[in-house]
């Protein structure tokens, strides 16, 4: 089916995303760049990991109170930006977030692997310290107890609802496809986009 005739974008996005994971070697097949608008004015970005697409949404996680957590709660207007080298294709998104349940952060949560909830409880991301090697030691202690950890209070994620989707797809020829998927009212209106 070709770029311009997908009547939900989502399914296209997620038929790329199945392609571009099994076509790559990547360790984080899921990496995008996500874009926020910085406290300062700045644009801020990015890597972070997509965790899934439940239609209509996209979802992401992370600490609320880092950088992205602050800026994200002040302006949920963000962007997603995915390139994916092996299907040569690049997928824009932007859209408007909220907080994801309770229920979902502890799921996301209890699916991360033992060291990364470790770091995520140990860890105030994006803090500075002085002292990192004590932080390292804690980090090796509490990996070595491998005691339960409960999600802490401040690890979430949001859910990203799509306003416009640009999808771009590389020709040989320089000639590269781009079709803009833009909500409206009545639902996705589809334009095909000059290279
Ligand atoms: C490939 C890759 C995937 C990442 N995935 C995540 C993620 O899913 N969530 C997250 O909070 N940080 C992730 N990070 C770390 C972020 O890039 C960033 O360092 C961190 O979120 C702090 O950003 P902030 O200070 O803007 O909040 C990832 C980094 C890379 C390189």
């Amino acid at each position: 089916m070709n770029i311009a005739e997908h009547s939900d974008p989502l399914n296209l996005f997620a038929i790329w995303m199945h392609q571009q994971v099994a076509a790559t070697k990547n360790s984080h097949p899921s990496a995008c760049v996500l874009s926020t608008q910085g406290l300062d004015g700045f644009p801020n970005a990015r890597n972070v990991s997509l965790k899934s697409i439940e239609s209509p949404y996209l979802i992401i996680t992370g600490s609320t109170v880092s950088r992205k957590g602050k800026e994200i709660n002040a302006h949920p207007k963000v962007a997603l930006t995915f390139w994916w080298e092996e299907t040569k294709r690049q997928v824009r998104i932007q859209g408007t977030t909220s907080i994801i349940s309770e229920e979902d952060a502890h799921f996301f949560f209890n699916d991360r692997n033992y060291a990364s909830k470790v770091v995520s409880t140990i860890s105030k991301q994006g803090v500075p310290t002085k002292d990192v090697e004590s932080l390292r030691v804690r980090f090796r202690e509490s990996v070595k107890n491998q005691k339960p950890i409960e999600k802490p209070t401040h690890w979430s994620g949001w859910k990203i609802k799509p306003h416009r989707i640009e999808f771009l797809e590389f020709n040989a020829s320089r000639f590269h496809n781009r079709v803009l998927y833009t909500l409206s009212e009545e639902g996705w209106d589809i334009t095909q986009l000059q290279p």
